[in-house]
């Protein structure tokens, strides 16, 4: 190769760096890009409103404008948590509601909930963890076939059929926008083997259906809001720079949304800009540094969680 090539191969990966770093910086600068998708009537689906983040999300909507659209499994804790409010609910119980038995059923039940409504905004929230009754870190040899599957189910097939089921209706309410609630367990955590994966899914899931969309001409956005530590009841953690409260965490996901892949960026980010210094941090570190940091950590809760 001559000196030039290996100049312009330079300038080149500078120039990517830069463009990826003004990108990154941007994407916190810029405004919310949330009312494009409020249109007269707008409504959103949250699901996984009762708690947590779910619940924030759903909350902040409902004071944004939106008609929110809540998910949940239990119908009496969805009028416990939200008692003074006109919304409507879908019951669907996330780990169990796609099995070949139920698909039909719950393919009605989609449709005769957004039927009439002008859908421009899906949160796909739902998301569990290692937690009842093995433990949030766990070797996977410890997971029950039962358990491997309700996170599958409730992680990943969920959000896919739900995503697929909504996709007409969302082509027909452009703008339109999907949020896919994603996490920096996304990285590859040992001792969380399933959810981590489970979160990879969902990031390439968002980036592969926003490139689809893309490719057709469609007014569908998909963005993966990747989360650090959130305050929440599955996850109970004391507040400091690195862990918000679930209100904190939902007002950085509904400011960044629609934002998040600037000037041709992936459209996977973190909303918190914290997180997002954190996250860029690690993927910046080779593998083998990565590896050991976070394993060394990791092995620790394991051991405390015993
Ligand atoms: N907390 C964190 O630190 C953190 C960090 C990164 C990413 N995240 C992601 O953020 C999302 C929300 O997490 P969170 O901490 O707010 O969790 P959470 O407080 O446990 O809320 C989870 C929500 O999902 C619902 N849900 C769980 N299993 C369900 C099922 N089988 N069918 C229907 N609904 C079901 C729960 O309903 P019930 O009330 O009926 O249980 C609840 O509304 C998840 O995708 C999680 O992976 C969280």
């Amino acid at each position: 190769m001559t000196l030039f090539s290996f100049l312009t191969l330079g300038y080149l990966t500078a120039l990517t760096f830069l463009l990826r770093f003004a990108g990154f910086i941007s994407s916190y600068l810029i405004p919310s890009k949330l009312p494009r998708y409020l249109h007269p009537g707008s409504w959103a689906i949250v699901t996984g409103s009762t708690s947590g983040l779910g619940l924030a999300l759903a909350t902040a909507l409902c004071s944004r404008g939106f008609n929110v659209l809540l998910h949940g499994r239990d119908p009496e804790k969805l009028q416990r948590v939200f008692p003074d409010r006109e919304c409507e609910i879908l019951l669907l119980d996330a780990a169990s509601c796609f099995s070949p038995e139920s698909y039909e059923s719950s393919q009605t039940k989609i449709h005769d909930a957004v039927t009439g409504k002008n859908v421009s905004l899906l949160i796909n929230n739902v998301g569990i963890g290692h937690s009842i009754p093995l433990g949030n870190f766990r070797p996977l040899e410890s997971h029950t076939p039962a358990s491997i599957n309700v996170l599958l189910n409730a992680n990943i097939t969920f959000m896919t059929h739900l995503t697929y089921l909504l996709l007409p209706t969302f082509s027909s309410a452009t703008p339109s926008l999907i949020l896919n609630i994603g996490s920096v367990a996304e990285l590859a955590m040992p001792y969380l083997t399933v959810y981590s994966a489970t979160k990879s899914y969902m990031s390439t899931f968002s980036k592969a259906l926003d490139a689809e969309m893309r490719a057709e001409g469609k007014g569908v956005r998909v963005e993966c809001m990747v989360l650090g530590d959130v305050d929440t009841p599955v996850h109970p953690m004391e507040r400091s720079l690195s862990v918000l409260s679930a209100e904190e965490a939902a007002g950085w996901v509904l400011e960044r949304a629609g934002g998040i892949g600037m000037w041709g960026g992936e459209n996977i980010g973190a909303p918190y800009w914290f997180h997002g210094v954190l996250w860029w941090a690690c993927r910046a570190q080779p593998w083998w540094a990565l590896r050991a940091g976070i394993t060394a950590n990791l092995r620790e809760k394991v051991r405390k969680d015993k």
